[in-house]
């Protein structure tokens, strides 16, 4: 049963096409394009994602660990050809979100979840968290990651030796890159926000931390649960390595931030409202 005509099918190879079909159990595909090499493949009872992806084996690991840890994740499968498909997720990427309705998004609620969407990128060693990679599903105070080809881009070696540049880096663009973008943060101080996105690392922290072991060594191929293992423990540490993370962020962005933002987040930054304790 199909919900339409036909529109962008041919753009994909013969043999995904047939893969979809026999998958599905259609005879013809509704496709449409979404963007760059990005389709959305919708019929009556299915909407899914269909992509062309560089290293597709690494994508559908990382979906299986994040389902594994108990992050939000979309379920990715590899359709041979380097393609793959994943469900559509209806939730607005997080772009859309802070640049139309900034004040009436639940602030406390949404950098709260992205607190929560740090520690899984962490663990995976995840780069190229901009705010269309990933979306907020507004309904459960979920936000997921999209995108996942580039885990596993921080060398273990420098996650061993200074994690906290990708906690950094990620601290940067999970919660400056919003905050910045949401204007209506500027009329007030963003301690509130702050917090709740502390609050979100540490909680999803505490979970992630008392995971069994055997999670990882279940899901992941021998090779990558070098990485994975260290990942998770490095999660375990993350109140320990925080405070360098904030200090480099500090360092690193903050003359840039200031120029985006009113004094009331540098004070934050000083005053060391970046500690990853349990908000009093
Ligand atoms: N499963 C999905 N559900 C809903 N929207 C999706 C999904 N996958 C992708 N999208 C949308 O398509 C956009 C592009 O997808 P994606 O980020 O996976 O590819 P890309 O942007 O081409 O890769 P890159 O970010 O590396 O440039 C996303 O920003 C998102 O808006
Ligand atoms: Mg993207």
């Amino acid at each position: 049963m199909t919900s339409g005509p036909p529109t962008q099918a041919q753009s994909l190879p013969v043999s995904v096409q047939n893969e979809l079909l026999r998958r599905l159990q259609l005879s013809e595909l509704p496709v449409e394009h979404l963007v760059r090499d990005v389709f959305v493949l919708r019929t009556e009872d299915h909407a899914m994602v269909v992509k062309r992806a560089e290293r597709p084996e690494q994508e559908s690991l990382v979906s299986r660990v994040l389902f594994a840890i108990g992050s939000p994740a979309l379920a990715v499968e590899d359709l041979g050809q380097g393609w793959i498909c994943m469900p559509f997720c209806e939730a607005p990427p997080v772009r859309l979100l802070v640049e139309s309705r900034g004040e009436s998004l639940d602030q406390t609620e949404f950098f709260h979840a992205l607190g929560r969407s740090l520690p899984p990128a962490f663990l995976l060693g995840m780069r190229d968290r901009n705010l269309d990679n990933l979306l907020f599903d507004e309904s459960h105070g979920l936000a997921l990651h999209l995108d996942y080809a580039s885990a596993f881009h921080e060398p273990l070696w420098r996650r061993l030796w200074a994690g906290h540049r990708l906690l950094g880096y990620l601290y940067r663009r999970l919660f400056l890159d919003p905050l910045v973008k949401l204007d209506a943060i500027t009329d007030t101080a963003p301690t509130a926000v702050q917090q709740a996105f502390l609050q979100g690392v540490m909680d999803e922290h505490m979970r992630i931390r008392t995971l069994p072991r055997a999670v990882i060594r279940e899901v992941a191929p021998v090779l990558r649960r070098p990485y994975l293992s260290t990942g998770v423990v490095q999660v375990g540490r993350l109140p320990r390595v925080w405070p360098r993370a904030a200090r480099l962020v500090e360092r690193k962005y903050l003359s840039g931030i200031k120029r985006s933002l009113r004094e009331p987040l540098a004070q934050n930054l000083r005053q060391g409202n970046h500690s990853l304790r349990p908000v009093a």
